[in-house]
């Protein structure tokens, strides 16, 4: 079985009910390792004329010393390049599939045209190549890119297939932000595996049960750029994090462990009016945020996640009952290196829309068939009895959204049964509200991932085409609830 698993009792929803199920109850706490943090190698593709060829390959890789396991990377053992373009250009990238298997490349969070976008019908067979030209407009930002072949692409991320792109237009620059790569600006990858003592990782569609899909494939260890707690020496000053949760299910609420405040500046559309101070944030699967932390004390502290609160009371339980934290990595500050000392107080005004704009108003509803209307479900045979989206499974020759380019509607996202995270391809949006209330101060900005525990209410601007024969998708992000069908598509004209 390829999940770490303990028995466990879990309620549905408002624990109307429950049952005893096989499912993780949270994460060990790790020894601390002398890992450092790996740093993915950086492609500036303006430098080498604009021409990006990466390479979807079987590498090896030991999360465990001395121990490596079969996995996937683009152009690297594992994970990928971070890729760095400019706001203007032109990039001319070559995907190069050197898997056995067929797979796709979606660029998540890019605005590109549909038949740019990556999605589960621009298929990369075994040994070919696909070669889109991306046009670079839209603000500075994180992205990252990621297989999307429909049923196989949960295994696909989880055996390695993730990488950062960056988008540059210059603010960096202008706000004097930390922008050394690998030195103040660091990609940190956050990610959770089970790791057999033999050091293997093993996915197998095959093998996946009722709950391993309810729940999304979840595991005891929080992996880090690749590497278990690993330490990333940064300079005693202000230092950048480009946060993603590149996960399969797992959501994680980070903090350090002295609490210290730290400034969010950036979503996943790009930077914030103005720094937002908190000392927690939690990320949901595929969502990205950039952080300031400051290190000018010189201490070394760790980086730590709570346990998933969407996993119900049951998921705020360390496995031997006590920590309720667990150990992400460690920072050691090095006093010589500092470079940018002042956080400013004001980024970049986005482009707002307005929700008065709006064309429409559609209604979706996010079901993983996990307890909702099926109260009595207690056995693992009767669930999951549905996964979809109003009702309905994913179906790859079906429209289910006709947009109009240049427009703007109001989405109303609900979600049955779990928190879902829900992604909108080739469009960014406002979140209008969330649970009820208006978003807090660092989900105001342009985002293209949100977590729904019950309802959010979305503005959403399309301004990128998409034809019958190169749709957009929008799904839940829990990649297990993807494959299986909670997922729909809509063409923009
Ligand atoms: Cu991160 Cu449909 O994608
Ligand atoms: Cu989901």
């Amino acid at each position: 079985m390829m999940l770490t698993r303990r028995k466990f009792a879990i309620g549905c929803g408002a624990f109307a009910s429950s049952a005893i199920f096989d499912a993780p109850l949270g994460f060990t706490d790790p020894a601390p390792a002398d890992t450092h943090l790996p740093i993915p190698m950086l492609i500036d593709a303006a430098k080498q004329g604009n021409a990006v060829h990466l390479k979807a390959m079987f590498g090896r890789h030991a999360f465990i010393k001395g121990k490596p396991t079969g996995t996937y990377g683009y152009s690297a053992p594992v994970l990928g390049p971070v890729m760095r373009v400019r706001r203007g250009d032109e990039v001319q990238v070559t995907v190069e599939n050197a898997l056995d298997t067929v797979t796709t490349v979606h660029w998540h969070g890019l605005l590109a045209p549909g038949y740019n976008d990556g999605g589960p019908q621009q298929l990369i067979q075994a040994g070919e190549n696909w070669r889109p030209v991306l046009k670079i407009n839209q603000p500075a930002a994180t992205l990252w890119f990621h297989p999307h072949p429909h049923h196989d692409t949960a295994r696909q991320i989880y055996m390695g297939l993730t990488g950062i792109m960056i988008i540059d237009d210059g603010s960096d620059a202008r706000l004097d932000l930390p922008r050394t790569y690998g030195v103040d600006d660091l990609p940190i990858i956050l990610q959770d595996r089970s790791i057999d003592s033999d050091g293997s990782i093993g996915y197998d569609n095959n093998d996946l049960n009722a709950l391993d899909i309810a729940y999304g494939a979840r595991g005891d260890t929080v992996v880090v750029n690749g590497a278990i707690t690993p330490i990333a020496k940064v300079p005693a000053g202000l230092v950048r994090l480009r946060l993603l949760n590149a996960a399969n299910a797992q959501n994680f609420d980070l903090r350090f462990k002295d609490q210290r405040t730290f400034h969010i500046i950036a979503s996943d559309g790009g930077f914030l009016a103005a720094p937002v101070a908190v000392t927690q944030l939690m990320i949901s699967p595929a969502e990205r945020f950039e952080i300031l932390v400051d290190f000018s004390d010189g201490k070394a502290i760790a980086l730590e996640t709570g346990p998933d609160k969407e996993m119900g009371e049951f998921g705020r339980v360390a496995p031997d009952g006590s920590a309720d934290y667990v150990v992400v990595m460690q920072f050691e500050p090095t006093p010589t290196m500092s470079l940018v000392k002042q956080i400013p107080s004001r980024l970049v005004e986005p482009a707002t829309a307005v929700a008065a704009s709006a064309v429409r108003r559609r209604q979706f509803v996010l079901d993983s068939g996990l307890c909702a209307s099926r109260p009595q479900a207690s056995a693992h045979t009767d669930m999951p009895a549905l996964i979809g989206i109003n009702g309905k499974p994913f179906d790859l020759g079906r429209i289910d959204v006709e947009t109009k380019l240049g427009t703007t509607e109001i989405w109303e996202i609900t979600s049955i049964g779990m928190a879902h995270p829900f992604h909108v391809h080739g469009a960014m949006f406002h979140i209008l509200s969330i649970e009820g209330s208006p978003p807090p101060a660092h989900l105001i900005g342009w985002k293209d991932t949100v977590l729904v525990e019950d309802k959010a209410v979305l503005l959403v601007d399309f301004n990128q085409p998409a034809t019958r024969q190169h749709p957009f998708m929008y799904h839940c992000h829990i990649l297990e609830h993807e494959d299986a069908g909670l997922m729909g598509q809509y063409v923009c004209t």
